[in-house]
């Protein structure tokens, strides 16, 4: 999945084309329309603003805050909040650095372009912390070391950079949007007659991948001990789960650079008590191209794309024992639907609410489009002062 996906020049996300949207393989939200990062941007100028006034309470002033996107991929949800918070809070704006978290030289390229006109306002780091797709790291040539916040000397384009937390006291708010469903997963099968797990392996037969079990690696076996042993030794030969292990540890990651703050994901995925259920036999990897679901997901490497729900649970989990408040575990439709109240309520503090819109709010929150089948986990670090 990780060759498939990234190898460079290859992979389904290094190639020329981009793949996203109506003349690509699937939608995502951010490609619905400008409006999913518009109502993020007023979420994330909100919490920002309550941070604030804690902070001005308690007489404290000047604000930093550091916004960091990762699987930005063409840049387009960037564009989208940068563009909202230009119109209607610059005073946001002007405080805020917005940074891409970027792996492959490739991706950093589309984002420049789409981006140009925020630049340089906006700065990429190679790794703020392990980066699953390791073997395939590319770096910049422009890449240089650089302590946060950057000093820029125009005429620098794109700045290249090593995020590091800022100052303890500043706010940081990390978010993802369907990341963490294209990082890679193990397959993990049901032995009925052994009553033990195995695993998927990929392997090559007669001119063309196939699947073949293989014992399962002991790094594999901690995640599978919370399951109980009544339920497996009930299920089907070959019932199949997925687990990502480069999931849960990007998530970690991420919680660990978070001092002070909120991190955000939303995604496809299932709680512990929807993972093993029985209409899911096959697990839930799968692929698409030019918007059909394809089951065959050994077919057309780097031709289709890939993707497995994630596991909300063991990302709580993983986010709690570093020390995070859960805030919220919610579909997009709930989510969305909140924020899009708050802007009702306060219509100057939202471009007008065109048809356009009203379109875009449909698809984003209804159960039989986007709005159940996303979800969005929130969890937070301490009482995010401003400083
Ligand atoms: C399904 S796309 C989501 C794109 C975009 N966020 C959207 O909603 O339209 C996943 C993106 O994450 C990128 N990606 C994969 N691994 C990454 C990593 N470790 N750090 C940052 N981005 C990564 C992929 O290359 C791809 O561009």
């Amino acid at each position: 999945m990780e060759l498939a996906l990234y190898a460079p020049g290859l992979g389904y996300y290094e190639r020329d084309k981009v793949p996203i949207g109506r003349g690509g393989d699937f939608y995502t939200s951010v490609s619905v329309g400008s409006l999913f990062g518009e109502l993020l941007a007023f979420q994330l100028a909100e919490w920002i603003t309550e941070c604030g006034m804690r902070n001005a309470e308690c007489g404290m002033g000047a604000a930093r805050v550091q916004l960091v996107e990762a699987g930005a991929h063409d840049g387009r949800l960037a564009a989208d909040i940068l563009g909202w918070m230009r119109r209607q809070r610059p005073d946001v704006l002007g405080r805020l650095e917005y940074w891409i978290i970027e792996p492959s030289a490739q991706r950093r390229q589309w984002q420049e372009k789409t981006l140009v006109e925020f630049l340089p306002g906006v700065r990429w780091a190679d790794a703020a912390f392990r980066i699953p797709q390791s073997l395939f790291q590319s770096c910049s040539s422009r890449r240089e070391e650089a302590p946060f916040p950057l000093k820029l000397e125009p005429p620098h384009v794109g700045c290249y950079g090593v995020l590091k937390s800022p100052s303890p006291s500043a706010f940081q708010i990390l978010f993802c949007n369907e990341l963490l469903d294209a990082l890679p997963v193990h397959r993990l099968g049901w032995d009925a007659q052994q009553q033990q797990w195995f695993e998927w392996h990929v392997t090559w037969s007669q001119d063309r991948f196939v699947w073949a079990r293989r014992p399962l690696a002991s790094d594999l076996t901690p995640a599978l001990r919370r399951l109980p042993a009544a339920l497996c030794s009930a299920l089907p030969d070959g019932y199949t789960v997925e687990i990502s292990p480069a999931a849960v540890q990007w998530w970690r990651d991420a919680a660990s650079f978070l001092k002070q703050g909120k991190l955000l994901a939303i995604d496809y995925g299932l709680t512990e008590e929807e993972w093993l259920a029985p209409h899911r036999p096959q697990g839930t990897l799968r692929a698409y191209q030019q918007h059909h679901q394809g089951n065959d997901v050994l077919a057309d490497p780097g031709g289709q794309d890939l993707t497995a729900h994630i596991d909300f649970t063991a990302l709580q989990r993983a986010g709690e024992a570093a020390g995070l408040k859960t805030e919220a575990l919610v579909s997009q439709g709930q989510f969305m639907v909140g924020i899009a109240s708050r802007v009702w309520a306060a219509p100057a503090s939202f471009p007008a609410w065109t048809p356009a819109r009203t379109r875009q709010f449909q698809t984003l929150t209804h159960p039989e489009h986007l709005g159940s089948r996303f979800r969005v986990l929130i969890q937070s670090r301490g009482n995010a002062r401003l400083a």
